[in-house]
Formats: structure tokens, sequence, C-alpha cells
């Protein structure tokens, strides 16, 4: 199996569990204690799509379990994570273990189930608490945006074809959350907003290996990270306010924060690892797996040259929060 990110560096460092989902614990647990005192002899059901290895999410985890431990020590957990098949499995199921180890919960039971999740995953009314992190902004499938190799608003071509596509996203994941949620249960999604300006670099000098021939026009084509950090809080609501009940789902909550993404970190070293399997899908369509790798490393190094002097990269995050009718 061809694993999504064969980089060195880990995709995600501890460092995001504290900027991401931290923050939003509170609000979690203030959601999730309603949900305590129903249905006391079922297992409660959480679970976390587009897990990656389970950097994020596993901290949080921890501190959510204690959470339901102070209330209810004999309720059976069971976790559920979630990414799409291209995941590296073996690090999610490395970390599990550890993470067991260290919970020593002989009532905490964690499974995986691959899919995509614009798509239906788990089990109709099977979720008490969903967590989805940090993976919306990626679209379902790519789109060819000339000569850029992400979306930025006001300069890519195609933007009516990424606002449509990624309003279609969101409802089709909030489609699939409603069936596989239970009524009552609560849904937090974080998602990114922003980086035009990092965004530009990184199309710019994609552009100039196009530029020195490096790469051709079909290159430039088949190449794009399908992304959109620009979903607007509007875009967000949109759902909501025109068919909530055909959804069966309401908002509750939704807020934004600013973010220091990849502080006092490399930054080509961060980023690197989520753009690298796009790199090579489009470059791989037409030359040879050693031909792309030497491509990409002229790529990743001439970023490191353009990134020496940034010391993060700043991001809004929105929290949305959601619960089933
Ligand atoms: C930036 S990582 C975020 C990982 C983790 N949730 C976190 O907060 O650190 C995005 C993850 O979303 C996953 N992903 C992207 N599109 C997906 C899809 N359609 N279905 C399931 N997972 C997806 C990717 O494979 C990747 O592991």
């Amino acid at each position: 199996m061809e694993y999504k990110m064969k980089v060195d560096e880990p995709s995600l460092s501890m460092d995001n569990y504290e900027l991401i989902l931290q923050p939003c614990l509170e609000l979690v647990c203030g959601m999730l204690n309603i949900n305590l005192d129903t249905h006391t002899d079922c297992p409660i059901d959480l679970a976390d799509f587009g897990a990656c290895e389970g950097h994020t999410f596993l901290p949080f985890l921890k501190l959510v379990i204690e959470h339901i431990r102070r209330s209810s020590k004999s309720r059976e957990i069971v976790v559920t994570l979630n990414d799409q098949h291209t995941n590296d499995f073996n690090a999610l199921s490395r970390n599990i273990k550890a993470f067991q180890g260290e919970m020593n919960d002989p009532l905490l039971r964690i499974c995986i189930i691959p899919g995509n999740l614009y798509r239906q995953c788990l089990p109709n009314s099977s979720i008490d608490l969903g967590i989805c992190s940090f993976v919306t902004h990626w679209l379902s499938g790519p789109i060819n945006l000339e000569k850029h190799l992400l979306y930025i608003p006001g300069e890519t071509e195609k933007e009516a074809e990424v606002k449509r596509t990624s309003a279609q996203d969101w409802m089709d994941f909030l489609i699939a959350r409603s069936m596989e949620m239970r009524e009552g249960s609560v849904f937090l999604v974080n998602a990114p907003f922003g980086g035009s300006e990092a965004w530009s670099i990184i199309s710019d000098e994609f552009y100039q290996l196009h530029a020195r021939n490096m790469i051709s026009k079909e290159d430039m084509r088949n190449t794009n990270i399908p992304l959109n950090t620009f979903r607007t809080e509007a875009e967000f609501r949109a759902p909501f306010e025109d068919s909530t009940q055909e959804l069966g789902l309401q908002l509750l909550h939704i807020s934004r924060r600013p973010v220091k993404l990849y502080e006092n970190r490399n930054i080509v070293s961060g980023i690197k690892p989520w753009m690298y399997y796009s790199l090579v899908t489009g470059l791989g369509k037409t030359r040879k797996a050693q031909e792309v790798q030497e491509i990409c490393d002229i790529y990743f190094r001439n970023l490191e040259h353009h990134f020496s002097d940034w010391k993060s990269i700043d991001f809004i995050i929105f929290d949305v929060m959601f619960q089933k009718l």
C-alpha cells in the first residue's frame, strides 16, 4: 500500500493538540455532561474523523476519558478513529497501543474505521461525541487551478468551482455525520482559515519550476493541493440556516480564535508532509518516481529559502459545534 506521507518528519506534533483541541475541552466536556446521564447502561461512543496518526486527538481523548471517569467508573468507552484509506494506519495503531498502555482502562475499546469522511463511515446512530480537527479544509477531490497549487480567494482561476465543491463537501460531511450521530449527541469541528501569504509563496515557487523548464504545463495542470482554508463563517452556518430540519442538526456554537502554526519549528518541515502526497500524485502522472523525487527535492529546497525568516504561519481557527436533534 502507498502511504500518503513518506517523509522523515512526523506529520503533526503534539504542539497542535495544545493549539487546536485543548482550548475546546471545556466546551466539549460541558456538552458531554448532558449525555453522560442518559443511557447509562450503554457504552459511550466517541469518534475522531481524519485522525491521521492520532497525535492531536489522543492527548485530548485522555482528558475527555478522565472527565467521563470522574462521574462514571463502570461505563464502557468505545472510541472509533477514522482516516482515509491512504493513511499510515500502522503508525496510528502503534500510537493507540501506547495510549491504551498509558490509560490502563479495562473498559476502554479503540477501533479504526478507514473511509472517506464525506460519506457515512460509522453505523447509524453510533456517536455520542464526535471530533474532526483540521480536516474539513481538505476538499473531496482535486480542482485544476491552472497556475496555482492551492486556492487563494481573488487570485485563483476556478474560484466558483472551488466554492461550489467546498459548499457541497461541507453539506455532505454534515449529512454523513447526521446519520451517524445519536439523538442529543454533539460534534466539534475545528477548521483553519487563512494562509494566503504562505500559499502564494508555495504556488509561485511551483510556477517557477515551470518558468525554468523543469516541469511542463501538463505537470502544472495535473498538480494541485485540494485545500480550501477560506471557508467563511457564513459558509459554515449556511446548511444549518437553510436545512436544519432536513439535516436534523442544530448549530450550537461557532467562534474564531487566532493561532500561530509551526511556531519555533522549521516551516517547510511542517508543511512538507501534507503537501508531499499531492505533488507526488500530480507529477507522477507523467514522470518516473525518481524524477518526481528530484523535482520535489529542488522545490522544497527553494521553499526553505523563502520561509527561512518566517517564525510561524498565522491562521484563524473556527470552532464549530453542532447537535443532533
Ligand atoms: C492536517 S491532518 C489533521 C489530523 C488530525 N485530525 C489533527 O488535528 O492533527 C488532516 C487529516 O485528514 C485526513 N483526511 C483528508 N481528507 C479526508 C477524507 N476525505 N476522509 C478521511 N480523512 C481525510 C488526512 O488523511 C489527514 O490525516
